[in-house]
C-alpha cells in the first residue's frame, strides 16, 4: 500500500478531548479514496456507496504527521472496492483501518455505469480521457 497524503493535525482537527476528531479523519478519508477512485475508474462521477466497519486503532494529537493509505481491493462491474490504512508518518503506528470502502462509478444522470477496469493502473489519466470531455 502506497501512503501518499500527508496531513499535519492542527488545533481545528481536535476534539474536546484534545486527540484528532474523528469525523474530521473520516472526512480526508472520504476525499482520498473518492481522488484514488476516479484516477483509477478514469470518472469524476463516482460516488461513495458503502464503508466497513471503521477502527479507530490509536489517536493521534496535535503536532503528528499522519499519512493515508488506499489500495483497490476489487473491481466490480460498476464497483471499486478499496482498504485504507491510516498511520503516524513518523512511527508508524497504526492509526484507522477500514477493511471495504465502496464506491459507484455513475453516468452523467447519476445511474451506475460499468467502468470496464479489472485491476489497478498507475498510469496517469489526463482530464481529456473522461467519457463527458471527449
Ligand atoms: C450509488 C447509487 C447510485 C447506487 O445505486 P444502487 O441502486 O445501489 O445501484 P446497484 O444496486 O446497481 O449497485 C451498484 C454497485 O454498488 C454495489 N453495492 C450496492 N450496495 C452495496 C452495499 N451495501 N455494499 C457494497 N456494495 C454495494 C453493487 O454490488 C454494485 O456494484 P457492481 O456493479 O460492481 O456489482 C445509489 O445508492 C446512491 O445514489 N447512493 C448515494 C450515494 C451518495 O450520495 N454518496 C455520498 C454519501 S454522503
Amino acid at each position: 500500500m502506497n501512503f501518499h497524503t500527508r496531513k499535519w493535525i492542527k488545533p481545528e482537527d481536535l476534539n474536546p478531548n484534545g486527540s484528532l476528531f474523528g469525523g474530521r479523519l473520516l472526512s480526508w478519508i472520504d476525499e482520498e479514496a473518492v481522488i484514488y477512485a476516479i484516477v483509477q475508474l478514469g470518472n469524476p462521477h463516482v460516488v461513495t456507496k458503502y464503508i466497513s466497519e471503521i477502527n479507530f486503532v490509536s489517536s493521534a494529537k496535535q503536532g503528528d504527521i499522519i499519512e493515508m493509505g488506499i489500495t483497490a481491493t476489487h473491481f466490480g462491474t460498476t464497483s471499486i472496492t478499496m482498504r485504507c490504512e491510516v498511520r503516524n508518518k513518523i512511527t508508524r503506528k497504526t492509526i484507522l483501518s477500514i477493511d471495504k470502502l465502496v464506491f459507484v462509478n455513475l453516468d452523467k444522470d447519476g445511474n451506475p455505469v460499468p467502468h470496464g477496469k479489472t485491476e489497478i493502473t498507475y498510469a496517469y489519466m489526463s482530464i481529456d480521457s473522461y467519457p463527458d470531455k471527449q
